[in-house]
């Protein structure tokens, strides 16, 4: 949008499609609005759009589409890599009044769900069904479904239970020009021709924005056991990854790992409470077992798999939950890693994946190679070890600055994802490209599928009004 003239144009012209007061253009309204996760992009929408129903949403796109308005859909804004900073002139469109109930359907065990609901009101939807909704995130208290999927969002189950993909049977749409790809569909098997779901999947709001999805859901598991280990490297957890899953197989539903100075970023975040093992220790482990149906010997199986790990001296100490509040504490520990890490400065952040086999000598590495730019730099990895992603984030060597410490951010991005990219891994294994990775994408991303993704960013955005800036 240029003048102010058209600007109150066009304004007016949303009221008329959505009504005055969910146009917002105050800048007492739109400040909650403008900031993203990271801090590190401008959002500087003129006004925010609140749509009430998918109508609604398709009547905004059509409107944008026919003035040639950019548009960047907002979900719980939780991202991580500047997807819905929106640059100057663009609008913001919230999908936050898309929240009606969900819809559960026990005997199918599918939900559907509208956009702006957030994730974790769809576990407790689902929940109070007596079913499960795996899909877990550090932010599934803000994070919406419809965010969740336009980024393919992953978290701590995807080992078992896969990534947002993998949980969604239909979606709803709203196109560019305003039409509605209305595809609720709740089959498990629906073999029909290109799969424009699982295309929006992941398009980070680029190609169509989200209204609503239909989610299959999984039986509640009635038996749970979950450790926290201490180990004396990286290498050591690869050992006890692939001795777990010798004897759990797809029982074990997360396999989470955090690096020493990692785990030291969190002390400050304690709050008295007792660290859950005596001594420090150079790498640790959060593991889950879920069961679907009751396994009364599971407990004593996983406590003789730790004794015998312990004995072999494969971990060095370990605290097995007792019970729902013993596991939930030490969870909660786990998803306050990204928050802490923020407090301590660790602001060059990598989501990478290499093949499991690889995690160890990739973590080594990696570090070297940031070492070898930015000596001093402190590598503070952790994240998703079963699915071979790491989190490899940077805080800076002691003393520098934020901004000087951003300022060699590609060259460090380089070199690790470099090191990445010899193991043979992905330089964005769950965030997604948003705005930060752009860079990346036209570098690595193999030149002909970056073709195939113009000619369908072109075929379904001619204007390029969805986005735009981000992904591609
Ligand atoms: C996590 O695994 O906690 C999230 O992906 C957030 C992060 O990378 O900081
Ligand atoms: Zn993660």
């Amino acid at each position: 949008m240029s003048s102010d003239t058209a600007f109150q144009h066009y304004t007016a012209a949303f009221a008329g499609l959505i009504g005055a007061r969910h146009v917002l253009t105050s800048a007492e309204a739109l400040a909650p609005y403008l900031s993203e996760e990271r801090g590190l992009y401008p959002v500087k929408a003129p006004c925010v759009l609140r749509p009430g129903s998918t109508d609604e949403v398709a009547a905004v796109l059509a409107c944008c589409n026919a003035h040639g308005i950019a548009v960047v859909p907002r979900g719980g804004n939780t991202g991580m890599v500047g997807g819905t900073a929106a640059p100057e002139g663009h609008v913001l469109l919230s999908l936050d009044r898309l929240a009606g109930a969900p819809q559960v359907d026990s005997v199918n065990a599918t939900m559907t769900v509208d956009a702006g609901c957030t994730l974790q009101s769809a576990q407790e939807a689902a929940r109070e069904a007596g079913l499960y909704l795996p899909l877990s995130l550090a932010s599934e208290g803000s994070a919406q479904i419809g965010g969740v999927l336009a980024t393919n969002a992953g978290g701590v189950n995807v080992l078992r239970y896969g990534n947002a993909r993998d949980f969604c049977l239909g979606i709803e749409a709203a196109l560019a020009d305003g039409r509605v790809l209305s595809d609720l569909n709740a089959l498990r098997k629906n073999n029909t021709g290109y799969d424009l779901r699982n295309l929006l999947i992941g398009s980070e709001g680029t190609l169509g924005v989200i209204t609503r999805a239909v989610l299959r859901l999984h039986p509640m598991p009635r038996s749970r056991q979950t450790a926290f280990m201490g180990l004396a490297s990286a290498g050591r957890a690869l050992e006890l990854y692939n001795r777990m899953r010798g004897l759990f197989g797809d029982q074990i539903s997360a396999f989470e790992f955090i690096s020493a100075p990692a785990w030291a970023m969190l002390a400050p975040h304690l709050h008295g409470r007792a660290a859950p093992l005596a001594e420090g220790h150079r790498a640790y482990v959060l593991m889950d077992l879920a069961s679907v149906g009751d396994d009364p010997g599971l407990e004593e199986r996983f406590q003789n798999s730790l004794a015998a790990a312990f004995d072999e001296g494969l971990i060095e100490d370990a605290t097995l939950a007792a019970n729902e509040t013993q596991r939930a504490a030490l969870w909660d520990l786990r998803e306050r890693l990204p928050e802490a890490q923020k407090h301590a400065g660790a602001d060059i952040k990598h989501d990478i994946s290499v093949p499991v086999s690889a995690l160890a000598d990739f973590i080594a590495e990696g570090q070297a190679a940031a070492e070898a730019v930015l000596p001093g730099i402190v590598g503070a990895p952790f994240g998703h070890f079963g699915d071979g992603n790491l989190h490899f984030n940077f805080a800076p060597p002691p003393g520098m600055n934020r901004s000087d410490f951003r300022a060699r951010a590609p060259e460090v991005t380089q070199a690790v994802v470099g090191v990445c990219l010899r193991h043979r891994g992905s330089f964005s294994a769950e965030h997604g490209i948003g705005r930060a990775k752009t860079g990346e994408m036209a570098r690595y991303k193999n030149p002909v599928a970056l073709d195939v993704m113009r000619a369908i960013k072109r075929a379904l955005d001619p204007k390029g009004i969805l986005n735009p800036g981000a992904v591609l």
